[in-house]
């Protein structure tokens, strides 16, 4: 791959210029103890210090930081700063019709109704270690519902809005949540998202959900089952607005959240509370160039991890003022994003490369009509951004004045892990830089061999952070396999990379079985699931093809039974199908009909040579000898063809 060009950064006086990265880098690297247990001091509010700063080992998945501390991570992110930042704005809310009136919430107010939510999740009888599920839209109480879990000790699993009922009630019973929060509706783009009836489905197959908490947020009417069902604004009300924090170990898990894996069913990560904490506070301080009057908006959602670490946990615990956005980038029309950024002044602005190719494909005008001249670093997240998508960021959006962040990281790492950092290195579009603080990345062959210097290969992070993931949610043994196994030593990300001669790494795009379809995770498994469900499909093998907007589409190959013909009527099913089990972002981009699949002698079907012919690339399918029958591939290149 050829190098791209290399900016250099505009004059400003940025936190970290060039030699600190360097030199801080060092340091964290020569004496990681030292430099996590400063962070930590710096960063986060003990009730209790430790004993031990990292205690960790990557052959038994036994990951323990800040031994034998204690905190709230409540508290962390509203009671202390009460004493100077009372009236600061927390979050600014704006909703996804621009004509309705944009919510404040000040450090103050967002402390007493994190108190009542918590009073109230305890009066219904929540308990430290219980967990609770949130399925809620981006409302502010989402936040609130969050941090009250997190004052009284409660394990939250938040489920993203756009999940069917099917994928609620299997993340409600793998966590066996004892409370579901709901609001009556969901509001995106215009449309109504019909979550408490999503939420009633699900419930007929949760025998432990004991009540549902349900948000007002429209005026629809909706299914009320009675003894079950509380109405939020009501219990709210007559709550009490003090709740005392409870005094957590670093290593009490802090949530749970669900991600597809290459294999199975989604897995829950589990994340704790101490490490956690330091960790997504140190790197929303650094990555983002954070300063204390910064309007900082993530658009992600808070069903994602983006959205746990980098709306809710690193900026509030940071003391930031955060925005949180209800709708999409589209709506009313394609200026949506930057008229809120030049409604609030928004300084640090943070999205995925998904939600700018859709705006590049609108057309500058809609940006250019705005002024953005509040903006000052401008983020992305959550897959490749490909250099002419960071150009139009980079040129269009940010004026050539704010450096452009390409942060990499995942669910299981619970924060940004590497990154460029404002103002101390050259960016190159495409690249993700180089590593935060306290990160030792490698690349390593499919044996394990380390490579040094210019490298392609399997990304592996060498040793622990204080934000990395605990756990998988009842299964120990498969979070040991799944992340530690293939790399003895290491932690395996998934994702193939290349380093460069500057050290800086380019993430390549996952190596197993993991789809990113507009940046969120999605299992080839769980969509071959979905579609055998149905009498029609005798198999099904799902593959990522290139996408020109969401950077991979979900192509599947079918192979019908007897008795059942092609149609586009048995599409639309099928993608029916796809959407009642997992969701709408699940569904198909294109289904391929397969009178059979290529396959090796032992019955492996070969996903390479799927992969190719979704990608039309059929003239570099490689080695085709070892499958049983290789007029198979022939075959599917036709019916393609005929297909179109
Ligand atoms: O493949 C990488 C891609 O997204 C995966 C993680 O997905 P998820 O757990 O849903 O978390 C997304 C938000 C952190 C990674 O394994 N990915 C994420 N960020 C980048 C990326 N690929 C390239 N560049 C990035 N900046």
């Amino acid at each position: 791959m050829e190098e791209k060009t290399v900016y250099n950064m505009p004059g400003y006086s940025w936190n970290i210029n060039e030699k600190k990265y360097q030199d801080f880098y060092r340091q964290s690297i020569k004496d990681s103890d030292l430099f996590w247990e400063t962070q930590a001091k710096q960063l986060v509010q003990w009730k209790k210090s430790w004993t031990k700063v990292q205690n960790w080992d990557f052959y038994t998945g036994t990951i323990r930081w800040y031994e034998e501390a204690t905190l709230n991570v409540s508290e962390n992110c509203l009671d202390r700063h009460l004493q100077k930042r009372a009236d600061k704005i927390a979050i600014i809310w704006e909703p996804d019709n621009p004509d309705e009136p944009t919510r404040i919430i000040r450090y103050a107010e967002l402390h007493r109704q994190v108190c009542k939510c918590a009073s109230v999740l305890s009066d219904l009888g929540v308990r430290k270690g219980d967990r609770v599920c949130i399925y809620l839209p981006m409302i502010p109480e989402a936040a609130v519902c969050m941090l009250a879990c997190a004052r009284i000790g409660a394990i939250h699993s938040v489920v993203f809005g756009g999940f069917s009922p099917e994928s609620l009630a299997g993340r409600i019973n793998d966590s066996k949540s004892k409370i579901l929060i709901t609001a009556d509706q969901g509001l995106r783009g215009g449309r109504y998202i019909p979550l408490k009836a999503n939420a009633d489905k699900a419930c007929h197959q949760t025998p432990s959900i004991e009540k549902v908490l349900v948000v007002q947020r429209g005026k629809q009417d909706i299914n009320w089952v009675a003894g079950r069902d509380v109405w939020y604004h009501e219990q709210m009300e007559k709550a009490s607005d003090m709740y005392d924090a409870v005094e957590m170990d670093a290593e009490d898990p802090l949530f749970i959240l669900y991600t597809s894996g290459s294999t199975g069913k989604p897995k829950g990560i589990v994340h704790s509370s101490g490490g956690y904490l330091v960790y997504t506070a140190c790197t929303f301080k650094y990555v983002f160039d954070y300063r204390e009057d910064d309007v900082y908006w993530c658009t992600a959602d808070v069903g994602w991890i983006t959205g746990h670490s980098y709306i809710v946990y690193g900026p509030l615990s940071t003391g930031a003022t955060v925005l949180m956005f209800e709708g999409v980038p589209t709506y009313p029309d394609a200026s949506r994003f930057w008229h809120v950024v030049d409604k609030h002044r928004v300084s640090v602005f943070y999205t995925a490369p998904t939600a700018i190719r859709a705006l590049i494909a609108r057309g500058n005008e809609f940006v250019t009509c705005t002024d953005r001249s509040s903006l000052r670093v401008l983020g992305t997240v959550g897959e490749p951004i490909n250099p002419e998508a960071w150009e139009w960021y980079y040129r269009i959006v940010g004026k050539q004045r704010c450096p452009v962040i390409d942060t990499w990281w995942q669910t299981e790492t619970g924060g940004i892990m590497i990154t460029s950092l404002p103002g101390a290195m050259n960016m190159k579009p495409g690249s993700a830089s180089l590593p935060f603080f306290g990160n030792v990345p490698a690349i390593v062959d499919d044996k394990g061999n380390v490579l040094q210097g210019e490298a392609n290969g399997n990304l592996v992070l060498t040793r622990s952070w204080p934000g990395q993931m605990r756990s998988i949610y009842g299964d120990h043994e498969r979070y040991v396999k799944m992340y530690f196994s293939t790399y003895p030593g290491n932690y395996f990300t998934g994702d193939g990379a290349r380093r460069d001669k500057d050290g800086f790494y380019w993430i390549t795009g996952r190596v197993d079985d993991v789809i990113n379809v507009s940046g969120h995770r999605i299992g080839t498994a769980e969509v071959e699931s979905a579609l055998v469900l149905h009498e029609s499909v005798a198999e099904a093998a799902v593959v990522g093809c290139p996408h020109e907007i969401k950077g991979q589409g979900i192509y599947a190959y079918v192979t019908l039974c007897d008795g059942y013909e092609p149609s586009d009527e048995l599409q639309q099913t099928l993608r029916g199908v796809v959407r009642k089990e997992i969701g709408g972002l699940a569904v198909p981009d294109v289904i391929q009909w397969a009178n059979a699949l290529p396959k090796t002698r032992s019955g492996k079907i070969m996903r390479r040579i799927l992969r190719k012919i979704a990608a039309n690339e059929v003239e570099s399918l490689g080695d085709i000898s070892t499958l049983a029958d290789s007029t198979v591939v022939e075959k599917l290149i036709i019916q393609k063809k005929q297909q179109k």
